[in-house]
């Protein structure tokens, strides 16, 4: 059966990676999560307290990111370390951000990442996906909610994982790290101009993947 890329772009929390993963599912393709690539950047120069750009960059050869599956699930590792428990925070996500402003942390990743997509059959999600990464993915979607939609899903994550956030705090976090994704110079997050938007702030995840489904099965007729 015909194979594809399908590169998924967007804002930070608009439910990417549910999506993303749930497709992948679908399809029983490889799913790459793309952000979790540079929250594992991000964690090492949080832990070595790394925070000049010079330094971020000569670090980059003692840096190894990979993915292992446990129990189905896919976790980053970091020089080995599953490092999966250690990412998801508000502070990895800034250190992150800063990283993906590095052109030379993102070439890293890019090459990587395109060497990933070569047998196609991939779902990856990230923000340059079909733009820089793979310009030629047969499918590109872009996918919106509103910031205090976004703001609501991360606040409830957190809560789920222990933490007590505050919530105007994590909406003026969203709001940053938009203004970050899309205003850097090296890949800032910006729609392809034949990607597919998708705005999910009113959509139930089921009616998400109807729509998703629907344009992926019509781009392997
Ligand atoms: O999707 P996320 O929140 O896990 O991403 C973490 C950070 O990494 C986010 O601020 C943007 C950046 N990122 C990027 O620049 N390019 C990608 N392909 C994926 C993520």
């Amino acid at each position: 059966m015909k194979k594809i890329i399908v590169a998924i772009d967007g804002y930070s929390s608009c439910g990417k990676s549910t999506i993303a993963k749930a497709l992948a599912k679908y399809a029983g393709y490889t799913y790459v999560d793309t952000g979790a690539m540079y929250r594992a950047i991000g964690l090492y120069t949080l832990r070595h307290n790394i925070t000049d750009e010079a330094s971020i960059i000569a670090s980059l050869p003692s840096i190894e990111v990979g993915f292992i599956l446990v129990d189905g699930t896919q976790h980053v590792t970091l020089n080995g370390e599953d490092v999966e428990p250690f990412i998801r925070t508000l502070e990895v996500g800034n250190c992150a951000s800063r990283v993906s402003a590095i052109k030379e942390v993102r070439a890293f990743l890019v090459a990587q990442q395109q060497a990933m997509g070569k047998a196609k059959g991939i779902v990856m999600d990230g923000r340059d996906i079909g733009t820089v990464v793979f310009p030629n993915a047969e499918l590109k979607l872009f996918l919106t909610a509103s910031p205090e939609v976004r703001a609501q899903r991360r606040f409830d994550e957190l809560v789920e994982k222990g933490e007590h956030p505050d919530y105007q705090a994590v909406l003026a976090d969203v709001n940053d790290r938009d203004y970050r994704d899309t205003h850097r110079a090296e890949s800032p997050l910006k729609q392809a101009e034949d990607a597919i938007v998708v705005d999910n702030s009113t959509l139930t995840r089921e009616q998400q993947m109807e729509v998703i489904i629907g344009l992926f099965e019509k781009k392997l007729e």
